[in-house]
């Protein structure tokens, strides 16, 4: 039921903070993270020289942000795989594999095939799946819950940051068992810390980000930017954006602008940029902070989703989206709320269900 909420995705974005604090819930133990659910399964951590994350959709997106803080907190090499392309062009996979999947439904046939494949050629298999006692956690030698609750409308909100949230989860256990990981009491603060940091952005950004919504209920494509776990994170706002408002949108690599996407900018082009904050680098904030000043100048209509405090951004910004200071990799859990929030009051504004876009379902049962 919707419970009073004009939609079960409106329901469902403000069920976001339960979502996260459900699936960290028992599974930090004296200040590190050890799910329980992998008691005795070192060696599915140990044994192997690689992982394979394989998904389709948003959990794709969700295993890009799994990806980086995998590989930074377990040293190891990972990818991440649409499910239908890795299914069929004869990948190299064995026994020093760990295919992690993830499916909210858990019964995706194109990632219940992928599972299966990889099963067949040795792999070791463990999946992330919101939806209790489904055909891929059956089908997987590992199962790794979240803890969402049933998400109901077609585009994934709650579910999304339940799969971050699991994939960061895996990767300090994983970064554990390895004993590669440092400092990991201070990620599990930060962990802790997120359910109360979304409840902060849904209060104070979802008025603004409406009205911002409302004021574009005519345009016709939007862009998005983000480099690092930003890049996945720019992925999904495009994706929530075609899905629901049925707009043209693309996500980019920030970096990749000048190799291409450039062109499209033309004066009143709306374009999201997601500033990963200048205290994990430098660096990277200042590349970021230039893409702005290269579009900008071009014209663009630039929304910019960036940390509290940081300045930089100001001077080119035409809208500030403003998200709390949070660790590197806990970032892209707050940033993509304003987004969802966006698409969401976007397709709204032009009459749209949100709950049932057109040509879509929740589960995807065929290949
Ligand atoms: O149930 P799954 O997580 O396996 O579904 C995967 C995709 O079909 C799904 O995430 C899809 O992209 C969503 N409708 C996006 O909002």
């Amino acid at each position: 039921e919707k419970g009073g909420w004009p939609s079960f995705m409106a329901k469902e974005v403000a069920e976001e903070p339960e979502a996260v604090a459900n699936t960290i819930r028992g599974r930090v133990r004296d200040g590190a993270v050890v799910i329980p659910e992998l008691d005795g399964l070192d060696d599915l951590f140990t044994g192997i020289n690689r992982i394979i994350i394989t998904a389709c959709g948003t959990a794709s997106y969700a295993g890009l942000v799994g990806k980086y803080a995998l590989e930074h907190w377990a040293r190891i090499p990972v990818d991440v795989e649409l499910a239908h392309e890795f299914r069929y062009r004869d990948p190299v996979i064995g026994a020093d594999t760990l295919v992690v999947s993830i499916s909210q439904s858990g019964e995706t046939m194109d990632t219940l095939m992928a599972v299966k494949y990889a099963r067949e050629r040795g792999a070791r298999t463990l999946s992330i799946c919101n939806t209790q006692g489904a055909t891929i956690p059956r089908e997987s030698d590992a199962v790794v819950y979240t803890h969402a609750g049933p998400e109901v409308a077609v585009a994934s909100t709650k579910a999304f940051v339940a799969q971050i949230t699991a994939l960061l989860l895996l990767g300090l256990h994983v970064g554990r068992v390895r004993g590669s990981l440092e400092d990991g009491a201070a990620s599990v603060a930060e962990l802790e810390a997120l359910p109360a940091k979304l409840a902060h952005v849904l209060e104070s950004e979802q008025g603004h980000v409406a009205q911002l919504a409302g004021w574009m209920a005519d345009t016709r494509s939007v862009l998005f930017l983000g480099r690092h776990v930003g890049y996945p994170i720019a992925l999904e706002g495009a994706l929530k954006l075609k899905e629901i408002s049925y707009i043209h949108a693309e996500g980019f690599a920030a970096g990749e602008l000048k190799h291409g996407p450039i062109a499209l900018i033309e004066p009143g082009q709306p374009v999201f940029v997601i500033v990963p904050s200048p205290r994990h680098s430098a660096l990277i904030h200042a590349k970021v902070v230039s893409n702005i000043q290269e579009i900008r100048a071009r014209g663009a209509r630039v929304i910019v989703v960036a940390e509290e405090g940081d300045a930089a951004v100001l001077p080119f910004a035409d809208e500030v989206i403003r998200i709390p200071l949070a660790g590197a990799f806990f970032e892209p859990i707050l940033a993509v709320i304003p987004l969802q929030i966006f698409a969401m009051a976007l397709a709204t504004a032009k009459g749209l269900d949100v709950d049932q876009p057109r040509n879509l379902a929740k589960s995807v049962t065929v290949e």
